[in-house]
């Protein structure tokens, strides 16, 4: 079977560097791809979030039996409605069910109506009103765009000053688009004794009947060590997560993960795909901090390498609503992934610089996000440029063999958190 990838990041790179070991697998496009894409799959130059061309494209490829669709754009847009109405067999859910990452609002009222623990919020489509329950509430306090911002439209604010600011760039200046049509104001969860609480991000794969989560992983959202710095789309990842207990997976598998499907499926919103659950540890019990309806980046760069079961298998029966059928399996062990930025990311960043990449060592692998080949030569082409990720049978071994690694590749401007694996106390 050939296979069409949509996306062009380092989760897409893993996603088809999963696919190519399949044995129901014989060629794969990926649209748009990326230069490391380009050494499994025939990278396909069309926008993705144009739903008629791709919708043109497969058609003009009976060959293409089967569409991955990665990114959050395209599913929020409808493209899996848009290939499914056309005859096309996708992995990824509608634009209804989407809907749980693509309105902050739609998620928050969901787990109101069906008890799911998350932090205590008011929705907000007039700026006035939104200022006035801020003057009278606590700090800190969570403003979130409703829409999908690329993972920065949410602020933690301290102070009443950073709030109103808050609301006055989200709801009046609009930078966020029309994504701050409306604004989630929110209670700031914490862990014990106000510290700040762990977060795990647990991804599952569902096709509306049965969920199966995937290894745990914890993911690095701020640009610089020790959590500084401004948000970012993320800075590496490890997996497994050290306060993940068997325990806390029933919990969460029991108060969250299952009622949520079956509020979808209540909601005539019928999840089938990945869907992410970001998680945080309160003195409450665990807590939702967001829903994503779709593979996280950088968390599938240590997720899927532990796979052992055939991806393919799995994304075939979601499409045909038999996961239950399917065992899957994991690898014992860890994995971790430094992420590799632009100077300068997440803010302005120059594109184009040379990467030069030296002999990595055995169980070390790169995925590549922002890079492109130009006359032969491996240029930097995005803000994220190469996750570099290791496998170890601990946290300990993979994170030290992933950085021993890193000091193998070079670009000018290049950027990196030298911390990742060691929170939680994930190395002992
Ligand atoms: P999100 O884009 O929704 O994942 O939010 C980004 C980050 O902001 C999360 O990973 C948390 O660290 C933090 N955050 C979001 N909502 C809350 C909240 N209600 N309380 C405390 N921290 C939060
Ligand atoms: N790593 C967070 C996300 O994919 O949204």
């Amino acid at each position: 079977m050939n296979v069409l990838v949509i996306g062009n990041g380092g989760r897409e790179h893993a996603i088809v560097a999963a696919l190519a070991k399949s044995p129901s697998v014989d060629k794969i496009y990926c649209m748009k791809g990326n230069a490391g894409i380009a050494e499994l799959a025939e990278c396909v130059n069309v926008d993705y979030c144009d739903l008629k061309a791709v919708g043109d494209w497969v058609d003009a490829h009976p060959d293409v039996q089967y569409t991955v669709i990665a990114p959050d754009d395209p599913l929020a847009l409808g493209l899996a409605d848009e290939l499914e109405s056309r005859g096309h067999r996708v992995f990824g859910p509608n634009k209804k069910a989407a809907e749980i990452e693509s309105s902050k609002a739609f998620a928050k009222a969901l787990m109101k109506k069906y008890n799911i623990p998350t932090a205590a919020y008011e929705i907000f489509d007039d700026y006035e009103k939104a200022l006035a329950y801020v003057e009278k509430g606590k700090f800190p306090v969570v403003l979130k765009a409703d829409g999908l911002a690329l993972g920065k439209g949410v602020l933690i604010c301290e102070t009443l000053q950073q709030a109103k600011d808050g609301l006055k760039q989200i709801m009046l200046d609009k930078a966020f688009g029309a994504a701050g049509n409306k604004v989630v104001v929110e209670e700031f969860l914490t862990g014990k004794e106000f510290t700040p609480g762990e977060e795990v991000s647990v991804l599952t794969f569902t096709d509306g009947k049965t969920i199966v989560p995937m290894i745990p992983s914890c993911d690095h959202k701020r640009a610089l060590d020790g959590d500084k710095g401004l948000n970012t789309g993320g800075m590496g990842t490890f997996t497994p997560c050290p306060f993940y207990t068997k325990e806390i997976a029933d919990e969460v598998m029991n108060n969250i993960l299952l009622p949520t499907v079956r509020a979808m499926n209540a909601e005539g919103r019928t999840f089938k795909g990945v869907l992410y659950f970001g998680l945080m540890r309160t003195p409450d019990g665990m807590k939702v901090v967001e829903y994503n309806s779709r593979f996280g980046d950088p968390e599938t760069q240590v997720v899927l390498p532990m796979l052992k079961t055939d991806l393919m298998e799995i994304f075939q029966a979601i499409t045909d609503e038999r996961l239950a059928d399917v065992k899957i399996e994991w690898e014992d062990g860890a994995c971790v992934c430094v992420v590799l930025a632009s100077g300068g990311y997440p803010q302005s960043y120059a594109k184009g610089k040379q990467i030069t990449i030296g002999d990595l060592d055995k169980d070390v692998f790169l995925y590549h996000a922002g890079t492109a080949r130009e006359n032969g030569m491996l240029k930097t082409s995005g803000g994220r440029v190469i996750g570099v990720c290791a496998k170890g049978r601990t946290v300990k071994e993979a994170r030290a063999k992933a950085y021993a690694n890193v000091k193998k590749i070079s670009f000018e401007g290049m950027q990196y958190r030298t911390d990742i694996g060691i929170k939680y106390n994930a190395e002992e």
